[in-house]
């Protein structure tokens, strides 16, 4: 293999909470994004410190409105399709679907809505890749449930997966369970919408919570495959390789072991089986899970096609106290700065070839296809006093990354496709800023909600539009 295999499935990649806006449109319940304010106020949120069910009169919630894809989507999918997009992963709101999650019947105005959109993706043969759960959950699950730290939700997440994989069988063959399943135990509201009262076993909870996510993911599998025979049905890691800083056998060890911590999840769900350094972590630490007699079967017998992952950076360890103070900001995985490699604005390390380590090391744990479904410079644009934005630093880290993409291609790896992270300007996730643009294409609005909304294409689109053209040849 000299290059990218024919068929290969370019794109890039939105998600539901980050960018339909309408929060409260045609029936669409509450979803605990719409609970995050942006900026310091975000923070603690994300952990499960939350205050109100309800948005404050006094704060700001960028999923409100966000890019209004919801109103917009038609003109959105014309530019991607301008690049000659092969695909798109969106994320489906469950909120939208069912908004109080625990309805009796699916609000027929929110599937018509993912409806239309796959009709129009069709319409460009773009090929959709959906998420089911993209960091949302009904807020009434996580008011009345307590959400995923509760097995009910495994029922209703079930039944919400049917429900869409029903409607959409003829329209849909790529999916994703969980978003970035691994984020749970780093921002438990986000990744599952856990919220702590006081005094409470924060880690018992978590990995509780994950347990239910583990065996919904793996039911979502079996609804799947009963549903679509054809599907692809894939779980998703927030990876990036952890770096031992020194040679020192403890700092290798610790390295081994932060990777295990994200490992876990996708172990059970490719493998089909919790390993044996998470039964040794639990006893150690106290953690005893509530398990049902047939989840282990259920487990072992449906198991992902294939493994989706963000990359963005790789991370860095020591367990050399005076070396750990040295920590980059903005990653919420937490690393020691890397003396080797540069950081972007927001302090995460720009790592071009811990892609392809990254990409061996999955694949030669799993021997499964694999899809990059995340990837992407978030970065301050400001257009010049004609209104374009030359974002050449966007394009540069973009193309070091498809260089070792195509590198570990080489070395063997099996990957099917590449959507880059937000083609088009979208909130971000960690800060809930505007100014953390990802995009080819601009979007005018800035973090508190001001500007027109806008779409104007930067000096990426056409670049990224030759790469997909030449199917990667020219880079
Ligand atoms: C991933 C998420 O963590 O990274 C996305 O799946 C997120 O939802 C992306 O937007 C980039 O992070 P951020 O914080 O820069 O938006």
């Amino acid at each position: 293999m000299s290059g990218f295999p024919k068929g290969f499935l370019w794109g890039g990649a939105i998600a539901a909470n980050q960018t339909e806006g309408a929060y409260l449109e045609d029936g669409k319940g509450l979803t605990t994004v719409d609970l995050l304010p942006t900026r310091d106020k975000r923070f603690p949120v994300m952990l499960g410190k939350l205050s109100s069910y309800e948005p404050l009169e006094s704060e700001f919630y960028p999923s409100h409105e966000a890019i209004d894809f919801y109103h917009r989507y038609k003109e959105d999918i014309a530019l991607f399709a301008e690049m000659g997009f092969k695909t798109l992963r969106l994320s489906i709101s469950w909120a939208r679907i069912f908004p109080n999650g625990d309805d009796a019947e699916p609000n027929e105005a929110g599937l018509q809505f993912y409806d239309d959109v796959f009709d129009e993706l069709k319409k460009h043969n773009i090929e959709p890749l959906v998420t089911l759960a993209h960091f949302d959950v009904p807020v009434n699950l996580v008011k009345e449930y307590g959400s995923w730290r509760n097995r009910k939700l495994v029922d209703l997440f079930e039944t919400y997966a049917r429900t869409v994989f029903t409607r959409y069988k003829d329209k849909v063959k790529y999916w994703l369970t969980f978003n970035e399943i691994n984020m749970l135990l780093h921002l438990p509201f986000v990744g599952a919408g856990l919220v702590f009262g006081e005094g409470e076993n924060e880690q018992q909870i978590k990995y509780q919570a994950a347990h239910h996510q583990l065996v919904a993911s793996a039911l979502a599998v079996k609804a799947g495959h009963e549903i679509i025979p054809d599907a692809m049905i894939g779980c998703m890691l927030a990876a990036g390789m952890t770096y031992p800083y020194s040679s020192n056998p403890d700092d290798v060890m610790d390295a081994m072991d932060k990777d295990r911590e994200s490992f876990f999840f996708i172990d059970v769900q490719s493998r089909g089986e919790y390993p044996g350094y998470a039964k040794r972590f639990f006893q150690e630490n106290g953690i005893e899970l509530e398990m049902e007699e047939n989840d282990a079967n259920i487990l072992k017998e449906n198991t992902v096609d294939y493994i989706g992952f963000s990359y963005y950076s790789s991370r860095v360890t020591s367990t050399d106290p005076k070396v750990q103070e040295n920590q980059t900001s903005g990653n919420v995985f937490g690393s020691i700065k890397n003396p080797y490699l540069e950081t972007s604005e927001w302090g995460w390390t720009i790592d071009p070839k811990g892609l392809r380590i990254t990409a061996n090391q999955l694949y030669d744990r799993y021997q499964k296809p694999l899809f990059v479904v995340e990837n992407g410079l978030g970065a301050v644009d400001v257009p010049n006093e004609n209104g374009e934005v030359i974002d050449d630093y966007r394009i540069q880290y973009l193309q070091a990354h498809l260089k070792e993409m195509k590198e570990a291609i080489q070395d063997g790896v099996d990957i099917l496709g590449y959507t880059s992270w937000g083609p088009i300007d979208i909130v971000s996730a960690s800060t809930g800023e505007m100014k953390k643009r990802y995009g080819y294409i601009y979007v005018d609005r800035d973090n508190d909600g001001n500007g027109t909304l806008k779409r104007t294409k930067k000096k990426s689109f056409d670049w990224y539009k030759q790469v997909i053209k030449t199917n990667g040849e020219e880079l």
